[in-house]
């Protein structure tokens, strides 16, 4: 194995129309028109030298390495700066390029530190290369004069360095910053000798920076440089894989010594990511190697005794003999299974075939029950598939961007980047959201509209947008009439044409000025291509479903779906959760999402798997847990979940768990559900393991193994061993031959295969004989339905009502550094920026109060109360209180509640009554938590050790 070297064209290869023919050192070359003559040297394998220039950001032309001389133009200009013409003949090299050069290199060279051979970048280094490349072979110039090899080094950050002495004043890092994160925290300081690079006259730790690494990526020189390499040494190998954290699925080169990961590095060639990252695929990679990692399997008979370690042979012995007393003792539907959207697509779909093969029921859910589940329900009703239309690209091509119950900076950062690269180019934006978050107004962007509507009234809200589509003569009729269901749509625009509905009836429900959403919804019908992303403050409400179908009846209406720029536009939260959804994870679903009842479907897996499917809809998490309390539910085999921690209304959760007989957790940590688990098995983290992921474009990511197995086993090797104890066999050597199972038992994923997945580097299911290369957008010329289905969206609000005890709406969400209950973030240096969950809460709120900023505060709902300190924030609205689930010990959920969607359960975690107010101590719960931290996963010593 080698280290993966991506080409660097030096400026973008350009997407045009027309071309130009030239001549470069003799040679004939075509580009695009609008590619620099630096690009098109590349292009056909000549690499002109430059520093300042690379090809993920616009040319600058400072450094002046890269000239050429063009025949018949004087001087020598820059090659990246300069566009190729039809007919020029350039000249990359010759004496009279090469000794100026030579020149523009020895001066850098006579102010940068001569240690290469000590240096971190030794062999990694464009300044080292391009000296090699120029020819320097002497510096006339000594350190004797003015130079910078004194200037301090900034550690402050603790992943990446900033060793000033090296820098090179080249600017990539800036432009990085600028172009590629948009964040704009770099600026070039002073001017010639004087010049510097600052993270705006502080430190990068107390900058704006995000720690997004496109910096560090972009730096020529050691100057920004990783910490991991500064300490391990350049990596020797890589392996392109699979971010396992968020749903924009970003590819990831994984920078190897031996079985060390060095580094990840973000792919230029992911489809997803196409080179960029976030702080937590970047850096955050820690946790796969931290010392909680439990890598034996263990077993105890109750939850009060210490855990003992076992073989893996006796744990997965036990674990089946326990599901197989439970069953001849409380029947067949007694237990279930819960799969994981972190793990793969194959283990996903091997945990659903065990449920359904092995316990003989469906009784299998996923975590998107508690996240998309309404998005699935929402889009399958209206357009015919349950996943987004669109691949992420197609956000260059949007005018109007909507953005509603999402917060993409934080949630899903690097797709937040592309979008607000097209928000700098000129498009709209529309956000509706409770709170201000940051895309409301970031350097360089600021929404036309942001629409602070109260938490639930998402529904209202985009009813009374659709209002004025409708009342005010905005509909695309002729899409309509060519793609919709007619008799549906005139259904639908009737009941929203009613008076109830209109933005100035809704204002009371909503908060909202009816003159603001009257602007905001002529805007999305008459600003261009008009697309809408979204996210849980849209699915995660008692009304979760209908505003989904709230949003594809907007767009239909609009003549938004099926083109480039437009759709409906889910963005997922997990790394799988597409996929968890995809491969059968719903008790009323087979893979691809076929009914359970569908006979034909059934077949299909019962003769491939040799065994009866029962036909009737298993049951949902909430359901377990009703029926555990009720004493009818015994037992579970959860990979790869922390419902304890993320599931709604802990005490209910944790009642669940306590009145079941056998809980198996796999997981890669002693999770807060294992606290409650008779046996664990030892997870897999996705640099131990094969197989792929897809995500929030149903785009399927290979995820390729770096390092064995800390446990020994990999979470699908675990299942199968499981499935066989049961006697239900599961014989696969390579998870490559369970993707070729999933191949032919789902129409969708009939052309995808490993070598498929290797050659083409990702496929957008469906992908079959009709799609052999997948599919970037869905409903092109068609629903996938037949025609487009407008459903009645009545605005019914949630039962959850503020009242004199509870004032305040909680909503909750995401942070950028953190990622969901925090498993993995929690054991990296991620945590120096978020250490603990914190309330915001606006100034009037918390004045009122007699709160102040960084009090301990008790936040009391109706289902209880937890204490956590307070941030007083003008980004909240006065009545709203915000905060975030990412640490076990604060228990956010808690104080959430049990209401859900009406059509599939998923808990309504963003509308929670409250009230705050001061106190000096942890809340009872979180007293018992810490008690039942040590005593529920105490670890026996191991056998042979007490010998
Ligand atoms: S890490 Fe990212 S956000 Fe921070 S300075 Fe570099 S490019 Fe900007
Ligand atoms: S830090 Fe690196 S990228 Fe930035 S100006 Fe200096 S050498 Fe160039
Ligand atoms: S945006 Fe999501 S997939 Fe990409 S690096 Fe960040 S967490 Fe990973
Ligand atoms: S690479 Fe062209 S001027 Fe620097």
């Amino acid at each position: 194995m080698t280290l993966i070297r991506e080409l660097d064209t030096g400026t973008p290869i350009r997407v045009a129309d027309t071309t130009v023919t030239l001549t470069i050192d003799g040679q004939s070359v075509t580009v695009p028109k609008g590619t620099s003559i630096m690009a098109a040297a590349a292009s056909m394998g000549t690499q002109v030298p430059k520093l300042c220039a690379t090809d993920s950001l616009e040319p600058f032309g400072s450094c002046r390495l890269c000239i050429v001389q063009i025949e018949g133009r004087r001087g020598y200009p820059a090659s990246c700066t300069t566009p190729a013409e039809e007919g020029l003949v350039v000249h990359t090299e010759n004496s009279a390029i090469a000794k100026r050069r030579r020149g523009v290199m020895e001066l850098y060279i006579s102010d940068h530190p001569l240690n290469c051979l000590t240096c971190s970048a030794n062999g990694d280094c464009e300044l080292q290369d391009m000296a090699g490349k120029v020819g320097l072979r002497e510096v006339r110039y000594g350190y004797d004069g003015a130079n910078h090899l004194a200037a301090p080094t900034d550690e402050s950050n603790p992943y990446f360095t900033f060793e000033a002495s090296k820098c090179i004043a080249c600017s990539r890092c800036v432009r990085a910053c600028e172009e590629t994160q948009g964040t704009f925290a770099l600026t070039m300081e002073g001017r010639g000798f004087a010049s510097k690079i600052s993270a705006g006259g502080t430190d990068f730790m107390g900058s704006e920076c995000v720690s997004c690494g496109a910096c560090v990526q972009a730096c020529p020189t050691a100057t920004l440089n990783e910490k991991s390499v500064i300490a391990l040494g350049t990596p020797e190998h890589s392996v392109v894989t699979t971010c396992a954290y968020c749903g924009v699925g970003c590819s990831f080169k994984a920078e190897m010594k031996g079985e060390t990961v060095v580094r990840m590095v973000p792919y230029k060639d992911g489809k997803a990511n196409a080179g960029h990252s976030c702080v937590k695929g970047r850096f955050a990679f820690g946790y796969a190697t931290h010392k909680d990692r439990k890598t034996k399997p263990m077993i105890r008979a109750a939850i009060t005794d210490p855990w003992q370690e076992v073989s893996w042979e006796e744990a997965i012995a036990h674990a089946a003999s326990e599901f197989k007393r439970i069953q001849a003792q409380y029947g067949r539907d007694s237990v279930g299974g819960i799969t994981s959207s972190r793990c793969t697509n194959e283990e996903t779909f091997l945990v659903q075939k065990l449920i359904r093969g092995a316990f003989g029921n469906n009784n299998v859910d996923t975590c998107a029950r508690v996240c998309h589940s309404p998005t699935g329900y929402g889009l399958s009703a209206t357009l015919g598939t349950s996943a987004g239309t669109q691949d992420f690209a197609s956000v260059d091509h949007s005018d109007m961007i909507l953005v509603i119950g999402a917060n993409p900076t934080d949630g899903h950062p690097v797709f937040a980047s592309r979008m607000k690269r097209r928000l700098r180019a000129g498009a709209k934006l529309i956000v509706a959201d409770p709170r201000r978050i940051d895309l409301v107004r970031s350097p360089h962007i600021e929404a036309q509209h942001h629409l602070p509507l109260l938490p639930g009234t998402n529904v209202a809200l985009l009813n009374a947008m659709a209002h004025v589509v409708v009342t005010e003569g905005l509909i695309a009729e002729d899409y309509v009439r060519e793609r919709c269901d007619l008799a549906e749509f005139e259904n639908w625009a009737r009941f929203i044409a009613l008076e109830k509905n209109s933005p100035e009836a809704s204002e009371a429900l909503t908060g909202v000025p009816a003159a603001e959403v009257r602007s905001a919804a002529r805007l999305f019908a008459t600003g261009g291509n008009a697309a809408i992303y979204y996210g849980l403050g849209v699915t995660e409400h008692s009304q979760g479903t209908t505003t989904v179908m709230a949003m594809a009846n907007l767009s239909m209406a609009t003549g938004n779906i099926g083109k480039l720029g437009a759709g409906v536009n889910p963005l997922r939260g997990q790394n799988n959760v597409q996929g968890a959804c995809d491969m059968g994870s719903f008790p009323h679903e087979l893979t691809g999402y076929r009914h359970i009842s569908d006979d034909a479907a059934r077949e299909m897996f019962e003769s491939f798997w040799g065994v009866p499917i029962s036909a009737d809809p298993g049951l949902r998490i909430p359901n377990m847990l009703d029926d555990a309390v009720e004493g009818t539910f015994k037992a579970l085999y959860i990979q790869g979940e922390d419902i304890a921690q993320s599931d709604p209304d802990t005490q209910h959760v944790t009642a669940g768990l306590q009145a079941m007989e056998c809980i198996v957790v796999q997981d890669l940590f002693l999770n807060e559900t294992a606290k409650y688990a008779h046996v664990f098995l030892p997870g897999s983290s996705f640099l131990e393991k094969d197989g792929t992921f897809t995500n929030a474009e149903r785009r399927i990511n290979r995820v390729r193994k770096v390092m064995s197995p800390l446990g020994g086993l990999a979470d699908w090797e675990a299942t199968a061993a499981l499935s066989n104890a049961l006697g239900f066999p599961m014989n696969y050597s390579h998870p490559g031959e369970i993707m070729d199972e999933i191949a032919s038992l789902t129409p969708s994923f009939a052309g995808v295969s490993y070598a498929k997945l290797d050659a083409e580097g990702s496929l957008q299911w469906p992908c079959n004989e009709t799609a052999p290369l997948g599919t970037p957008m869905m409903h092109v010329d068609r629903f996938v339905r037949g025609k487009g289905r407008f459903m009645l969206t009545e605005f019914v609000p949630t039962e959850e009502r503020t009242g004199a005890l509870f004032p305040l709406i909680l909503t909750t969400g995401r942070i950028l550094s953190q990622y969901n209950v925090g498993a993995q973030t929690r054991r990296t240096e991620n945590s120096r920026w978020h250490e603990e969950d914190v309330l915001e809460i606006h100034p009037f709120d918390a004045e009122s109060r007699g709160v102040q900023d960084g009090d301990l505060v008790a936040l009391e709902s109706r289902s209880g109360d937890i204490a956590l300190r307070a941030r007083v924030s003008e980004r909240m609205q006065p009545g709203v209180v915000y905060t975030t689930f990412h640490h076990a010990k604060t228990g956010a959920n808690v104080i959430t509640t049990d209401f859900s969607d009406w059509a599939t359960n998923c808990p309504e975690y963003k509308v929670t009554a409250v009230q705050v107010r001061r106190t000096n101590r942890p809340s009872e719960w979180q007293a018992r938590f810490f008690d039942e931290d040590v005593s529920l996963t105490r670890i026996a010593a191991p056998l042979d050790a007490a010998e």
